[in-house]
């Protein structure tokens, strides 16, 4: 039998406890904490993302700002945008959202943001530290896939983890995570050969690649679980769907998650979450 893997619920389940939380915390410190999130242009994509923030941010008590520049910006004001940000003792976490227009270099801007205010967890010593095995913000959606496997108990330990990607975003980071709990990870990517033979044996498959409807039921082994990190726009119907091609493989996995309604919202949750932590540690310096 399929078992599907619902991040809306667990991330309303997350939301309700984060609400508490902050709203115990702002009782104490008499402020709530403060998102920035930057949008440059109006990427369809990034304009609802954005959009998915502000409303989480609603819903657990997060003061969300967010600040629209015009896709022309240049890469100085924008560092500059950056600057003040950083110097403002208002502001707990910063987000610049991706991707950037291509003349402003995204490794530079994600470099001037404040670490202790990157709750993306992007900065070269977050992703150091987690590589390293100390105390980071950890990036949202690796976050939330491990989040979703702890939901249904799933053993990751001496298991095979297939991971399809290998962005900073999603794919090297939940490959690190996967490491840290004992899994035996592949990384597979666009110039792998014979993925299908890889995928097909994986007890755990993360799918990152941004191909819609990409892994079908040849792909995956019986009885997998199968987390889908896609988000794209269905051509015909203009509906969002997975990479994975959902109808075709459901039968065959243990567990699988859908999309929407999978990792979307968890990503958005524990981007909530990493908010409170940055929060947290800069009023109790
Ligand atoms: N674009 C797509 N996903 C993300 C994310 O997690 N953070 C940022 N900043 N941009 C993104």
């Amino acid at each position: 039998m399929t078992n599907i893997i619902s991040g809306k619920i667990l991330s309303e389940n997350k939301r309700n406890e984060l609400k508490e939380k902050i709203a115990e915390t702002k009782k104490i410190y008499n402020r709530e904490p403060h998102l920035v999130v930057i949008l440059v242009g109006d990427n369809p994509a990034s304009v609802s993302y954005v959009r998915g923030k502000e409303k989480a941010s609603l819903e657990v008590g997060i003061k969300n700002t967010t600040i629209i520049k015009d896709e022309n910006i240049t890469e100085e004001e924008l560092l500059n945008l950056i600057d003040e940000l950083n110097n403002d003792a208002s502001v707990d976490g910063i987000l610049v959202q991706l991707p950037l227009p291509r003349h402003i270099n995204e490794a530079k801007v994600i470099k001037r943001i404040d670490v202790s205010k990157d709750v993306d967890g992007f900065h070269p010593l977050n992703v150091a530290a987690l590589f390293s095995k100390q105390e980071c913000i950890y990036p949202c959606t690796p976050k939330g896939i491990i989040e979703m496997l702890d939901s249904i108990h799933a053993e990751i330990e001496g298991k095979l983890a297939c991971v399809i990607g290998r962005s900073n975003i999603v794919g090297l980071p939940i490959y690190k995570l996967l490491l840290d709990r004992n899994a035996t990870v592949i990384t597979a990517h666009s110039k792998t050969k014979d993925l299908a033979k890889i995928t097909s044996q994986a007890d755990i498959l993360i799918v990152a690649i941004g191909k819609a409807k990409f892994v079908t039921a040849n792909m995956v082994k019986e009885g997998a679980i199968v987390i889908d990190v896609g988000v794209n726009r269905n051509e015909e119907t203009g509906k969002l769907c997975g990479d994975v091609d959902f109808d075709n493989v459901k039968d065959k996995v243990s567990f699988i998650s859908k999309v929407p309604g999978g990792v979307g919202p968890m990503t958005i949750t524990c981007l909530m979450e990493n908010t409170f932590e940055c929060y947290l540690k800069r009023i109790n310096k």
